[in-house]
């Protein structure tokens, strides 16, 4: 699927989003995590950011998502005081999604002590870029005997006085131009 995204919007995630933002994970997971991860970690990844966490995370915390040409291109979520689910597809990577989507929530996230989030293997250069520094380590064991491993990120919040004026547009998809 080829989408134009240097027209990408970001607005806040809609319920009926879900569906998009599941199949968005599941492809990225598909497409990028191999080699990186056994298919066993790939299954789990997928089980794990299921449509149910997906809506459960945006009601207790902010997920932002990016539309380019009527489609949802792009997702982060900042929940219980961590960045999770961040995932942009893979035709779209590399023409600033990912770190949009990461000004968006460190903005929101002003005010915290610190950022923490789990980095997957493939994205840890990402996050080093960014400015988060590994904590730790660390592996869950999935099917199979093989393991899922990932790095536990921190970088410290941005002080309220340091942040822009910047708001996240919560737009209707025919205001988006697209
Ligand atoms: C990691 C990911 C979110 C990055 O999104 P993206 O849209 O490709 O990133 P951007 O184009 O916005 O890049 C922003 C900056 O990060 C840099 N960058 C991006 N990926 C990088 C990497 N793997 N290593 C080092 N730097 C990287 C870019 O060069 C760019 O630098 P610049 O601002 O100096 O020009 C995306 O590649 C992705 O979804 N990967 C697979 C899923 C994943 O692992 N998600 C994280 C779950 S923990």
């Amino acid at each position: 699927m080829a989408v134009e995204t240097s027209r990408a919007s970001f607005r806040r995630f809609r319920p009926d989003d879900a569906g998009q933002v599941k199949a968005l994970v599941d492809r990225t997971v598909d497409t990028c995590y191999d080699p990186a991860y056994p298919a066993e970690a790939r299954a789990f990844f997928k089980q794990h950011h299921s449509c149910d966490s997906v809506l459960e995370d945006a009601g207790r915390g902010l997920t932002i998502v990016a539309v380019a040409g009527g489609e949802v291109v792009g997702t982060g979520t900042l929940v219980d005081g961590g960045i999770r689910r961040v995932f942009v597809a893979p035709e779209c990577q590399g023409q600033g999604v990912g770190g949009g989507l990461m000004d968006r929530l460190e903005e929101e996230a002003m005010g915290l002590e610190s950022i923490e989030l789990d980095a997957s293997l493939v994205s840890l250069g990402f996050y080093l870029h960014r400015g988060y520094q590994v904590v730790r380590a660390a592996s869950i064991a999935v099917a199979g005997g093989k393991t899922l491993d990932y790095f536990v990120m921190r970088k410290p919040a941005r002080s309220p006085q340091a942040g822009s004026d910047e708001q996240i547009e919560d737009r209707t998809p025919a205001s988006d131009g697209e």
